[in-house]
């Protein structure tokens, strides 16, 4: 019988500090990929981007509470040792800090990840401090908030002659008690302002190198979303095309009758 991985050495959110080192994050949604990420990262987030990349929305609105349960489970399955942290998606904590302590302790409970991480600035404060005294780690995330996207009337890179509205709302968040901060979309020098105004770890995407951290979405990263490819993206294999052909070559074989061969037969005579 092959050892079961040695889950009691799972990450804290204790682990993620801030200067040194850059902190490694990367985005997970399944089991098998969790378990490749896992020896490779600081943290993995299953975030709601599972709805662009993984269910083909256009954006990140439709994801449901149900949906991030099933595939913050699978990334606890198939991780051992990264700490996880899995997003509350859109319309399941704004309302009220009850209906986000709600979702979190649900999400927490039937995934076993460490911690949740949720979108907005200063409006959230209020609802990260309710959470974290009740024993809910909350990472935040300022500047483009994907969730909003309607509202803001699109994708777009924010602290362009806001930079001051930026800083105050992301040091909201910190001292209300998130652990980390997501920083998406920013300008180089709101971002930087901001790293060095909060205690605590900052995680950038799309938002330069003066963060404490980087995050990408691991289909992009692998080259397997090619729908779009933002700027702040860097690929680092390029997968699309290599799926596409072995697709290719199995239908190919499949008409030729030259899969299934003998030697994925039974009882062939
Ligand atoms: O949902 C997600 O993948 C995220 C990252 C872009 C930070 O929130």
């Amino acid at each position: 019988m092959s050892a079961r991985p040695d889950k009691t050495k799972r990450r804290g959110v204790g682990d993620l500090a801030k200067g040194g080192v850059p902190i490694v994050g990367l985005t997970a949604y399944t089991a098998p990929v969790a378990r490749l990420l896992d020896p490779h990262v600081d943290f993995l987030l299953v975030g709601d981007s599972v709805g662009m990349v993984v269910y083909g929305f256009d954006t990140t609105v439709p994801v449901t509470v149900e949906m991030m349960i099933a595939h913050g489970a699978a990334v606890m399955r198939g991780s051992a040792q990264t700490l996880v942290v899995v997003d509350l998606p859109f319309g399941s904590y704004q309302a009220s800090r009850e209906q986000a302590f709600r979702t979190a302790a649900r999400i927490m409970a039937e995934t076993g990840c460490t911690g949740i991480k949720l979108e907005g600035g200063a409006e959230m404060a209020e609802t990260v401090q309710f959470l974290t005294e009740r024993g809910i780690p909350v990472m935040g995330h300022v500047g483009l908030l994907p969730q909003s996207v309607n509202a803001a009337g699109g994708f777009k890179v924010q602290g362009r002659g806001r930079d001051e509205a930026e800083r105050v709302l992301a040091a909201a968040i910190a001292e209300a008690g998130a652990f980390a901060l997501v920083i998406e979309g920013t300008v180089e020098p709101v971002t930087r302002a901001i790293t060095d105004a909060v205690p605590v770890p900052t995680i950038g995407i799309g938002a330069s190198p003066a963060c404490d951290g980087q995050i990408l979405v691991t289909d992009d990263v692998l080259g397997v979303f090619t729908d779009f490819k933002p700027r702040f993206v860097k690929r680092y294999a390029e997968l699309a095309p290599l799926i596409a052909q072995a697709a290719e070559a199995y239908a190919t074989d499949v008409r030729a009758r030259r899969f299934p061969g003998p030697e994925h037969c039974f009882g062939v005579r």
